[in-house]
């Protein structure tokens, strides 16, 4: 059996779920860690028994590194993306892939060039919950799609802000409640939902001292003609829900902190309660987060890797985030709505 090689650049909070992660996968095996600081680079590699570099050059030239999981700040994800993709090695990107639309084609280009594979982590598509839906959605038991909206009510404190040099920053974080945390629920809207076709956004800084908002709003209207909604924030004390409502003309589902609430379809009401597999949301802290759907996300694109097939979430459904996201911010700037 063949064991794929990965290594992680960015030792921070997610970097040490990556390699968690990886520690848990049969055919999976950490063999390298780039950090910028060569101690924290080392702190992982010895706890995973593993190589560690602080050139990147280096890094890139192990023979046995298959798979780059990139896990730095927002904004420095395509420098280092184009670069392991351009070493040959396939790419494994944390959320957002990057925080422009010019810097996320960038990497798919480079993909494209060097015939290698990218999935960007949306974790929560791996969901039981979110699976369920999909599949209902996909057989047609909820008929026309009308409305769909998404919401995260979360918390980070003035702390979780002034303690990092990239969060809250438009350089790094490229936005704020929206481009940071709503973004999973957002995918989630995407991938049940379609592409959006016009948006209209406000978002401001409301309760904290940053210059990317706390807080953001957006009317959808979506490219199948349904409407919807998304509500972000990291103001909401001390941390409450994410909530995703899909509206049919047979029922409703409605999927809160990753569960299912509510599954009213005419003729199979409450048939699909989903099991908590993530008790830990991140609703009030970073770290609060589940390893399973990471998990489960590593193996889908082991599996891609093997078949030479396209892993469930590609670059273009990071691409197309980051997208939505984008227009929601030009909007609130221009007050006017913004055709996509
Ligand atoms: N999927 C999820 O649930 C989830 C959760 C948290 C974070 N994330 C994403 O993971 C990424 C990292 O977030 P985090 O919370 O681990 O951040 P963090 O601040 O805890 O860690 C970032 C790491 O990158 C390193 N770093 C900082 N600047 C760098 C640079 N210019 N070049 C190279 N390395 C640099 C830091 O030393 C640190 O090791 C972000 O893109 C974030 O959106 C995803």
């Amino acid at each position: 059996m063949k064991k794929y090689g990965f290594g992680i650049i960015g030792t921070g909070m997610i970097g040490k779920l990556h390699a968690n992660a990886i520690s848990r996968i049969e055919n999976a095996k950490l063999v390298a860690v780039f950090s910028k600081n060569y101690d924290n680079a080392c702190k992982m590699a010895e706890k995973y028994n593993c190589k560690a570099f602080s050139s990147m050059e280096e890094f890139l030239n192990q023979s046995d590194l298959d798979v780059v999981s990139i896990c730095t700040p927002s904004g420095t994800h395509g420098e280092y993306a184009v670069e392991a993709a351009n070493a040959g090695k396939h790419l494994l990107i944390e959320k957002p892939i990057e925080i422009t639309v010019e810097k996320a084609e960038e990497i798919i280009s480079a993909c494209l060039r060097n015939n290698v594979k990218c999935s960007v982590i949306s974790q929560h598509r791996f969901d039981d919950s979110v699976i369920q839906l999909k599949k209902a959605i996909e057989d047609g038991k909820l008929g026309r799609i009308y409305f769909g909206s998404c919401f995260t009510k979360w918390y980070r404190n003035d702390e979780y802000y002034k303690s990092s040099n990239w969060k809250g920053t438009w350089k790094y974080d490229g936005g704020g409640a929206l481009m940071n945390q709503s973004i999973h629920y957002i995918d989630l809207l995407l991938y049940v939902m379609g592409d959006v076709a016009e948006v209209y956004g406000k978002c401001a800084a409301l309760l904290h001292d940053i210059e990317v908002e706390d807080t953001g709003v957006a009317v959808l209207k979506f490219k199948s003609g349904a409407l919807g909604m998304i509500e972000g924030t990291t103001a909401a004390y001390p941390g409450f829900y994410t909530k995703l409502e899909i509206h049919g003309e047979n029922g409703t589902v409605i999927i809160e902190n990753d569960l299912i609430k509510h599954w009213s379809i005419k003729g199979e009401e409450n048939l699909h309660i989903s099991e908590a597999v993530n008790a830990e949301t991140g609703a009030s802290a970073p770290d609060g987060i589940s390893i399973v759907p990471h998990v489960r996300q590593f193996n889908n694109f082991i599996q891609a890797l093997k078949n030479d097939t396209a892993p469930l979430i590609t670059a273009e459904d990071g691409k197309r985030a980051v997208e939505l996201i984008l227009a929601i911010y030009e909007s609130s700037k221009k007050g006017s709505p913004v055709l996509l």
